[in-house]
């Protein structure tokens, strides 16, 4: 099916979010090692970068490993932050071609060198690209971003620089880590699996969720069109009623 015709250039999610599951299984499934699932995996991301951009989609961020991600083998670990490096190192021609600019957000501190430095490169080369911005999230989990949040206002009390009266919802956006980014429209999850994972806990409170059966490394850019088309046709009341919106 071509979705991509059917879609309305004109409501496009302004930021959609990925949680992109399903690699160890792709790989079990076909008698692999779980890494050439992740390896696959870089190749879907290829496809949905190329695909939200190609239409105009502006910001879509991608769930790269969660904080609980570290409690998984060390080969594991070690091979995903190996295939962050490669990735970054064999894309940023075609992110600076395509006027796309990275960022990422979690604790970053807690990646590697190599990694952390590869990602600074990528970031500060691809720092004005205003076409879209491509977030990984990296050493990311929800909760720990809004504790993060509420440990820097807590600051901010404390010295002074804010009352407890001035906290509204809009402070606490500027101290997250997407403080940059719209709110997230459409939220899509791979593989069958039917929950949020610490991701975005904030941002998602009004995004449309889409849950995909395909697994992460067969995810290809005209499944991306077919959840945006179905977004498309939700009724999106943001807590009032159907005439309300009519
Ligand atoms: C979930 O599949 C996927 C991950 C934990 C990592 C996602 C990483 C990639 C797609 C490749 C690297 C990404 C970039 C941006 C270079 P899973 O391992 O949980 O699969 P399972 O649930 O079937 O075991």
């Amino acid at each position: 099916m071509n979705f991509k015709e059917k879609i309305n250039p004109n409501n496009l999610p302004q930021h959609i979010a990925i949680i992109m599951d399903g690699n160890g299984r792709w790989a079990k499934k076909k008698g692999l090692m779980r890494a050439m699932g992740h390896e696959k995996g870089t190749k879907a991301v290829r496809e949905v970068v190329e695909g939200a951009s190609e239409i105009g989609v502006k910001n879509l961020t991608l769930y790269a490993f969660s904080t609980e991600n570290w409690n998984r083998p060390k080969l594991e670990v070690d091979t995903l932050m190996k295939l962050l490096v490669s990735s970054l190192k064999k894309e940023i021609k075609t992110l600076e071609e395509n006027n796309i600019k990275l960022n990422a957000i979690g604790c970053l501190d807690n990646l590697p060198t190599k990694a952390r430095a590869e990602l600074k490169e990528v970031i500060e080369k691809t720092g004005n690209n205003n076409r879209m911005t491509l977030t990984l999230a990296l050493s990311y989990g929800s909760r720990e971003e809004i504790t993060h949040v509420i440990k820097e206002i807590s600051e901010k009390v404390k010295n002074g620089e804010i009352s407890v009266k001035a906290i509204d919802e809009s402070v606490i956006n500027k101290h997250l880590y997407t403080r940059n980014l719209p709110n997230v429209d459409l939220l899509i999850r791979t593989s069958g699996e039917q929950r949020i994972s610490n991701f975005l806990l904030w941002q998602i409170a009004y995004a449309e969720l889409y849950f995909s059966e395909i697994l992460w490394p067969d995810y290809r850019k005209d499944d991306l069109y077919e959840a945006i088309f179905n977004y498309q046709n939700r009724e999106r009341r943001f807590g009032k009623t159907s005439e309300q919106l009519s």
